[in-house]
């Protein structure tokens, strides 16, 4: 297996430019299967995640191209079932459920198993799918649906930790095709959600309230097929911005959505760093001595979970007492143990970090758990005195598109060292 092994201190300066966002390619590949028609998907990022949802979609019938970011989806016929092998390496790959419910009104799809970051339920999805009419099942380890006719109901997919971006999107790709009107209140108001209304309503859906908790969608008989580009990766953003904060001189980054990673320059102004943002382009900078500082997680437009791994790197080198209260996915702190192996001081009560800044980190080899914790690991490698080894960088391919590649060019001393 592949390692990340970085020689900490270098100071970054420079400029990378942010790939498309993983979370709005997933949902909006297994949306091209709403249609017979071909899709266009622009800015689609290279990562193990987007190369697993196309096998899927492949698997299930429609024919695939890839070429530099761009990927032409045509579903031209479609079979309804999606087994363990091949569902088994993302959990994302849940969000193929609404879109083969909505074209077949059938699906069986393999159910998910747990995650590190957490137990994962998709009760929601499935409260959502029944309202819509269908008959839900779970036999053999698979979620089987079946719906003689998809109607358009009141669905409130409020859950114990607040909305579910997965299940807006799976609810939302079965409602487009459904007769009537659906109302999804306690919608997710994430920017993935929103990309992939914007991509649906191309397809010919009639989808209003993207972006606010209430989405009203009127049932079409058909979409057609689109091309689309997908919005800039604001949690690769953020990591960037992050990167730049833990050991930067000034690090720009480019075609950016500034709005959507305002929690995460705020936070990081908080802490005592210089955001200046342009039109697509954000530069975080030194501005005097970092500050430690209290943060929780919370859905869009609160600061995401998927940006705390990360802000735990960051806070651990700040002198002082942070608490960081993950609300989220309250065991999502698989980094701490790690973090702790190369010398931070952090104590975990719960869903909440007490971290206590340290002067200084100290390389060590470090295992990589999940996506954000093993990007938590690299931050916390560049900062560190000595050389930092992170196993397991599968976690990393997932959903980060060359990122040893970016961070060298920022002036990092990191390569990737092949088994
Ligand atoms: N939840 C339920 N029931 C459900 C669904 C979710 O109780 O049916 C709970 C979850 O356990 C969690 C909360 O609701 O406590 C929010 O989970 P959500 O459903 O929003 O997560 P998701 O849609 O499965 C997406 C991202 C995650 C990101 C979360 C939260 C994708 C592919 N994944 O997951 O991204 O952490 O939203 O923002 O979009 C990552 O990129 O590293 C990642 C894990």
């Amino acid at each position: 297996m592949d390692k990340i092994r970085i020689h900490g201190g270098q100071a970054l300066s420079g400029s990378i430019k942010i790939s498309g966002s993983k979370n709005s390619a997933l949902p909006i590949l297994a949306a091209t299967l709403l249609t017979r028609e071909e899709c266009i998907i622009h800015r689609v990022p290279d990562l193990s995640d987007t190369h697993s949802m196309l096998q899927i979609l492949t698997h299930l019938g429609a024919q695939v191209e890839r070429a530099s970011g761009i990927v032409c989806v045509t579903a031209a016929k479609v079979n309804s079932v999606a087994p363990y092998d091949i569902v088994r390496k993302m959990r994302a790959s849940v969000c193929v459920l609404g879109p083969l419910l909505g074209r077949c009104k059938e699906a069986t799809v393999s159910m998910p198993g747990g995650c590190v970051i957490g137990d994962r339920p998709i009760d929601l999805h499935l409260k959502g799918f029944e309202a819509l009419g269908a008959a839900v099942r779970v036999e053999g380890g698979n979620i089987k649906l079946f719906a003689p006719k998809l109607r358009g109901a009141v669905i409130n997919l409020q859950g114990r930790f607040g909305p579910t971006v997965l299940g807006t999107d799976n609810v939302m790709m079965a409602a487009v095709l459904a007769e009537g009107t659906t109302v999804i209140d306690g919608a997710a108001q994430e920017p993935e959600v929103v990309d992939l209304a914007n991509f649906l309503n191309k397809m010919g859906a009639k989808i209003d309230g993207a972006g606010t908790r209430r989405l009203i969608i009127e049932g079409v008989p058909e979409l057609h097929g689109a091309e689309y580009e997908i919005i800039p990766d604001r949690i690769e953003a953020g990591t960037f911005l992050v990167a730049g904060a833990i050991s930067g001189k000034r690090v720009i980054i480019k075609r950016a959505e500034p709005e959507h990673v305002r929690s995460v320059t705020d936070v990081l102004e908080r802490c005592g760093f210089a955001i200046e943002t342009e039109e697509d382009s954000i530069s975080v900078l030194p501005n005097g001595a970092a500050q430690p500082l209290e943060l929780s997680t919370e859905p869009y437009p609160g600061f995401p979970t998927d940006m705390q791994a990360q802000m735990c790197a960051l806070l651990s080198t700040t002198e002082g007492r942070s608490v960081v209260r993950e609300n989220i996915f309250p065991q999502r702190y698989m980094h701490v143990a790690e973090l702790k192996r190369m010398g931070a001081r952090m104590e975990l009560d719960g869903a909440t970090a007490v971290i206590n800044g340290v002067d200084c980190l100290y390389g060590a080899p470090v295992m990589a758990s999940d996506l954000r914790a093993s990007a938590a690991l690299v931050l916390a490698g560049l900062k560190a005195d000595g050389v930092t080894e992170v196993s397991r960088v599968y976690h990393i391919d997932r959903g980060y598109e060359h990122l040893d590649e970016k961070l060298r060019e920022l002036g990092a001393d990191i390569e990737r060292v092949r088994a």
